[in-house]
């Protein structure tokens, strides 16, 4: 594995991959979630190009930026040792130099949950990603699923630009008691990790009471906040469109794809974590109660 830190030469050598290329962008401290996008990146592409950038754009003031985790050598050895070609891994001025003045605005879908949470954080991936698409000039780009609004947001900016490259999204890597992997699980305390799956049962209730039938998005949050439990506190839970991020108060009549989506803190740590909902077990209760009541 070449790694290289400058653009001009990130994109030279990129130029010179074998066909279809594929892109793993990351913010380093890599956990088996990166790796599952770049096995992911290493079966569809002839080449695979990873970079390592911890993006100041895309942390606020309060976020931890200083703080974000950072192991470059190890890094860089189990990405070469998963078969990465590639490796682009600038420093901030090379990314953002003097004079750099530009910024991607994906608009509306940007400004709920996270974004609302976090203003400008999407602007701030949305244009470290546009700026490395333009360096690498890969086929194909690979996310986790765990960032599912990222996805959105990603998505939304380059159909609206109509440029590429495709975007593959890889299922989010789990531990055992169901904790999304994420490199800010290093931030838990011995408790608040004992505490940290209770995330993901929130959300796994609000797919159960999907699966028995429930269509309404109060009471599907219901049965998530139900499994909240202290020193677990919620930031939001709900039920979105997964492309467009906007509520769908009923997934029986929405007639498109709905996600659970939700996020929680431990301390000063925040998760997020999302799990697809069963559309069709709603519309067809929605169908039953229907013919029980005509
Ligand atoms: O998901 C991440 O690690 C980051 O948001 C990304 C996509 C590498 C942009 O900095």
């Amino acid at each position: 594995m070449q790694t290289l830190r400058t653009a001009a030469e990130a994109a030279q050598a990129a130029r010179r991959l074998a066909r279809p290329l594929a892109l793993v962008p990351t913010m380093g401290a890599l956990h088996p979630g990166h790796l599952a996008l770049v096995a992911s990146a290493r079966r569809d592409g002839a080449a695979v190009m990873a970079t390592i950038f911890v993006n100041p754009l895309q942390f606020g003031p309060t976020d931890d930026f200083a703080r974000y985790p950072r192991a470059f050598a190890d890094d860089e050895r189990q990405l070469a040792a998963a078969g990465v070609d590639l490796l682009f891994a600038p420093g901030v001025e090379e990314m953002y130099p003097a004079g750099f003045d530009s910024s991607i605005d994906p608009g509306a879908i940007a400004t709920r949950y996270e974004g609302a949470i976090r203003p400008g954080h999407f602007r701030g991936v949305a244009t470290v990603c546009m700026k490395l698409f333009g360096i690498a000039g890969a086929d194909r780009a690979y996310f986790g699923a765990k960032d599912a609004q990222q996805v959105a947001v990603l998505q939304q900016v380059l159909r609206d630009f109509a440029i590429g490259p495709e975007i593959v999204v890889v299922p989010t890597v789990r531990e055992d008691d169901g904790l999304a992997r994420s490199s800010r699980n290093v931030y838990l305390t011995p408790a608040e990790r004992a505490a940290a799956p209770g995330l993901y049962h929130a959300l796994q209730g609000m797919a159960d009471a999907v699966e028995r039938g429930e269509s309404n998005r109060d009471r599907i949050v219901a049965a998530g906040r139900a499994r909240i439990h202290t020193p677990l506190r919620e930031a939001y839970l709900d039920v979105v469109d997964p492309v467009t991020f906007e509520l769908v108060p009923d997934i029986a009549t929405a007639g498109s794809a709905a996600i659970a989506i939700g996020s929680g803190w431990l301390g000063s740590t925040r998760l997020i974590d999302n799990v697809p909902l069963n559309v069709a077990a709603a519309v067809a209760h929605d169908g039953i109660h229907e013919s029980v009541a005509g």
